[in-house]
């Protein structure tokens, strides 16, 4: 069975990481998700792929190739303008057979959620996993072993007063956006209209197949143990968590003496740990880094390739990409920070609000409770700091911008 992955939208929820890059190329535990989807699906002994890309599809095609690199086999299929995921799937239609597995690129998913799901018979299965906070999702409502309804947002739909049949969530059961297909769907992807989204909706497709009850169809579904959704920046911190958390020590590079290393710790080829640095895993440490000496690096830490971190710098539970320089004095907490920036000496980040509440961002110009009581920056690529810059809990920072020494960043 080949499996198709959805992989041709920016991620706009996503700005500022994919200014520079499409969303299914941002790093969790030192790989593009995509790539931790590809090998989770290659667990459950899946090895041929077609990805469907579009926005900076050449990111994608030129880190991938032909997927020998990872043993499996990987087609492209240009989705020229994104017109939603119903669109997406019609792509694939001369590519995947009668049958075959759909994955968004956007969630991580455990392989024997995924081998299970393979396993299963019937023309549809939708995975389906169940959510504190539905928003944002498309909820699901069950019968027997059956999907007898979706609702895409219901927010959204509650919103506009084009209420669906129920016109509000009946569960906090969603859509993980992960199904089994049989090439029955790309008649009703054929005959799906645009939602109040403007976009061309699987899950309007799907209905559909449920309401046709002459084309004798039908829609089940599997519940799922590990799904983490990648919707926001922060979830990169969950997934990024949840994938240290399974992984065990390898040390390519050299340790000097009298660095301590604590946990499970990766430390990749061409890497130096300098005298005095203190690692407490697990952290995951790319290649060709300069660690130290004399900093503190936490659990739930990813540093990408050739980072450098230097004297007396203490980060945890944060993401850092390739070509990142935090070389002195500086407090990294819960953070998301892009490739090619620099830090100066005495940056630090504020990870909690002293009043007690979840911090809160702005997205797409709307302010949005992250849900957690900490998170500090989400910072794009390319940002230098000026000494002693002070940044605010939950501050985006674009791509290429800077900041005066002693500056105060409050949002
Ligand atoms: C989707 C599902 C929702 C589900 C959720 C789970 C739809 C309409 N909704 O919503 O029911 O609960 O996933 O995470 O499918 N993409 C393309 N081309 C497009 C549009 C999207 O390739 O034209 C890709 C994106 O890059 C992404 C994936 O499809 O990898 C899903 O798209 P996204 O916009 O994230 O859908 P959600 O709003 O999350
Ligand atoms: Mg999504």
């Amino acid at each position: 069975m080949k499996a198709a992955i959805l992989a041709a939208g920016e991620g706009t929820r996503m700005r500022p990481l994919t200014v520079t890059r499409p969303k299914v190329m941002l790093p969790v535990a030192n790989r593009p998700m995509l790539e931790q989807i590809i090998i989770s699906a290659r667990d459950a002994g899946i090895t041929e792929f077609v990805c469907v890309v579009g926005y900076m599809g050449d990111l994608v095609r030129a880190y991938f190739g032909d997927g020998e690199r990872m043993g499996v086999q990987i087609d492209y299929v240009e989705q020229k303008e994104q017109l939603g995921t119903a669109h997406a799937i019609g792509t694939v239609r001369e590519l995947v057979g009668d049958r075959f597995l759909l994955l968004n690129g956007d969630a991580i998913v455990g392989s024997s959620d995924l081998r299970s799901i393979v396993s299963r018979g019937g023309d549809v299965i939708m995975a389906v996993k169940e959510v504190d906070s539905i928003e944002g999702y498309g909820v699901v409502a069950t019968a027997g072993d059956r999907v007898v309804e979706i609702i895409e947002k219901p927010e959204q739909t509650a919103k506009t007063g084009q209420a669906g049949q129920t016109g509000r969530a009946a569960s906090n059961l969603v859509n993980a956006g992960i199904y089994l297909f049989s090439d029955a769907i790309f008649d009703a992807i054929d005959e799906t209209k645009k939602s109040i989204r403007g976009e061309y909706e699987i899950t309007d497709s799907i209905q559909s197949l449920i309401d046709d009850t002459g084309a004798g169809v039908d829609v089940g579904y599997s519940t799922l143990d590990t799904w983490i959704d990648i919707g926001r920046p922060w979830n990169l911190l969950d997934a990024n968590e949840y994938l240290l958390s399974g992984m065990g020590t390898e040390i390519a590079g050299e340790i000097e003496p009298y660095a301590t290393l604590k946990g499970n710790v990766v430390v990749g080829a061409g890497t130096i740990i300098r005298n005095g640095s203190y690692i407490t895993g697990p952290v995951m440490i790319g290649e060709n880094c300069d660690i130290g000496p004399n900093c503190f690096v936490r659990p739930g830490t990813s540093l990408g390739n050739n980072v450098r971190i230097g004297n007396a710098v203490e980060i945890k539970n944060s993401i850092v990409m390739d070509k990142t320089n935090i070389g002195h004095l500086s407090y990294v907490g819960d953070s998301v920070i892009g490739s090619g920036c620099n830090f100066g000496a005495g940056t630090k980040i504020a990870n909690l609000r002293h009043d007690g509440r979840n911090v809160r961002v702005v997205l797409k110009d709307v302010p949005v409770d992250t849900g957690r009581r900490k998170l500090g920056a989400i910072m794009g690529d390319n940002v230098h700091t000026g000494i002693n810059t002070c940044i605010n809990v939950g501050v985006m920072l674009d791509p290429g911008t800077g900041t005066h020494p002693g500056e105060v960043v409050m949002e």
